[in-house]
Formats: C-alpha cells, sequence, structure tokens
C-alpha cells in the first residue's frame, strides 16, 4: 500500500477496539504515527499498539476518561509530550470516535441517561477538539463519529440518536471556523455495526439484528472494518476538498 500519511501524526479518541482500532491501524497503514486513547483496557490499548507498531509506525496509548471535561488537561498536557518526544509541536489528524450508548426508550429514559450519553458523545468531543485546534497543523483533518441513529429514528436510541445529530451539526460549524486554516472537518455515520457497542440491543431486541440487516441495500450488517478505511480517506490529500460532510457508512441502510 502506498503512504500517503507518512509524516503525519493522528490521535484517535477510544482506539482500545472496534472502529477506533481499525481506523488507527488503517491511518498506520497509510503510513500515519498514532496515538490511540482508552479508558480503562489498557492491555487492549497495549495490543493495539504493538499492531500499529508492526505496521511500521511510531504508536503509543493514552488514558483518559471522556465522560466528563476533567480529565482534558492532563490529558492534552500528556499528548504534547508524546508529541514532542516524536520531535513534533503540532499533529494533523485528529479521529473523534470515542462514544458510549445507553439504552432506553423515550417514556423510560432518566435525566442521568441523557447526561452520560451527551457527556461522551458531544461534550467531550467538543472541549477536547477546542483545547487541541491549535496543535492542530494547517492543512489538518478532523473526523468525527455521527451515526445512521442521527437520520433514522430507532426507539431504544432516542437519547443517543438526537446527540449524534448535534456533533454533526457541530461538524458543519467547525468546518467553517477551521476551513480558512486548511483545516477539513468531516463526519461519518455508520449503521448498527455487529460489535460491543450494540451487544446489549442485539441481545435485548434479537429482531434488531434482522430489522438491520433486511432494511439495508446490501443486506448485511456492517463491521468496524468497513468504517476504518473511510476515515483513513477522509484524512488523506485525495479528500482534500471535502469539509463539513456527513458520509453515511451504512450499506444503504432504509433508501
Ligand atoms: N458500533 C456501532 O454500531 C456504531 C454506529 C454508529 C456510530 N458509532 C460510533 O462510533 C464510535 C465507536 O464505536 P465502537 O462501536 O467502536 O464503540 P466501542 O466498541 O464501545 O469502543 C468505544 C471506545 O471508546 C472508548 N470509550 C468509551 N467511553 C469512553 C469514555 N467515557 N472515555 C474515554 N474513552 C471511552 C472505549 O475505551 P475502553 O475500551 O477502554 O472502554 C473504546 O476504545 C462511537 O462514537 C459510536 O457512537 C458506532
Amino acid at each position: 500500500m502506498s503512504k500517503p500519511l507518512e509524516g503525519k501524526v493522528a490521535l484517535v479518541t477510544g482506539g482500545s477496539r472496534n472502529i477506533g482500532r481499525e481506523t488507527a491501524l488503517a491511518l498506520a497503514r497509510r503510513g500515519a504515527d498514532v496515538v490511540i486513547t482508552y479508558r480503562e483496557r489498557e492491555e487492549a490499548a497495549a495490543k493495539v499498539v504493538a499492531e500499529l507498531e508492526a505496521e511500521g509506525v511510531r504508536a503509543t496509548a493514552l488514558r483518559v476518561d471522556l465522560t466528563g471535561t476533567a480529565g482534558l488537561p492532563d490529558f492534552v498536557d500528556a499528548f504534547r509530550q508524546v508529541l514532542a518526544g516524536w520531535g513534533r509541536s503540532s499533529f494533523d489528524i485528529l479521529v473523534n470516535n470515542a462514544g458510549v450508548l445507553r439504552l432506553a426508550t423515550f417514556e423510560r429514559v432518566t435525566e442521568e441517561d441523557l447526561d452520560y450519553n451527551f457527556q461522551t458523545n458531544y461534550k467531550s468531543v467538543f472541549f477536547l477538539t477546542q483545547r487541541l485546534m491549535g496543535d492542530l497543523a494547517e492543512g489538518g483533518r478532523i473526523i468525527n463519529l455521527g451515526s445512521g441513529t442521527a437520520r433514522i429514528a430507532f426507539g431504544p436510541l432516542v437519547s443517543y440518536g438526537p446527540i449524534k445529530a448535534a456533533l454533526q451539526c457541530l461538524t458543519a460549524y467547525l468546518a467553517a471556523f477551521l476551513g480558512p486554516r486548511g483545516i477539513t472537518v468531516n463526519a461519518v455515520a455508520p449503521g448498527g455495526l455487529d460489535d460491543d457497542f450494540n451487544a446489549e440491543l442485539f441481545s435485548n431486541m434479537p429482531p434488531a439484528r434482522d430489522h438491520i440487516r433486511s432494511n439495508t441495500a446490501l443486506k448485511r450488517i456492517g463491521v468496524p472494518g468497513d468504517v476504518g478505511g473511510v476515515i483513513a480517506f477522509l484524512a488523506s490529500p485525495e479528500a482534500s476538498f471535502i469539509s463539513g460532510a456527513v458520509l453515511p457508512i451504512d450499506g444503504g441502510y432504509h433508501l
């Protein structure tokens, strides 16, 4: 594979598994050095770092809890130390991937559920990006993880989908704000994937699997590997004139 991202440094939040891991690997295969973050799965994160290094790039994992904003200052300091150790004072690609899903139908959602989904999926993305935007090099890239549930209502995700819609809207605002620095900001909107994220949904609501499959043009449920390469494409030179876009990665869901 050619290495269009050689010399670039990427930060992928929630890189210890699934979409974040696949994204980190796709970036590394294209030559980028990668910092991943994790919240609790230190061992899994260390394994991903080894996989990234095996691609011939520099890689490290940092712990950060993105449930709130309290950990952000220390995390940003630690990230800047990694950059300095790599001889860099800036970085190139920010993938805001870490996210959570608490399920409940509308009549059951508590204030705590809504806050939980909001803190990690929106608030921490907002303030992490605010803190790091000055560290992004000219021509940098930001890719946010939206969701198909921002477009299509799916009952038990009522306290999640609208928050992803807000994140997709923020993507456009940031694209407008950072465009003059040559920074592109885009979102991807995966459909429901077969991974840990949906384990509770698929075990509580087994028909959800068939529902997704039968309403998908390609008649299968996606996997994290369907997403990582698309994010790496948005980080690549070929995508330099795409900004403010939300790209569905859902096999054609509810067309
Ligand atoms: N899977 C889907 O069907 C789907 C569809 C559309 C959009 N998305 C979005 O894609 C992103 C990744 O999804 P995924 O399926 O890869 O999720 P996942 O398998 O649950 O992995 C989530 C990652 O985020 C980290 N993380 C979770 N909560 C965190 C917190 N509060 N602070 C810091 N790190 C945290 C986890 O770290 P630990 O491993 O240490 O816990 C893990 O690395 C999310 O933003 C999700 O909303 C997923």
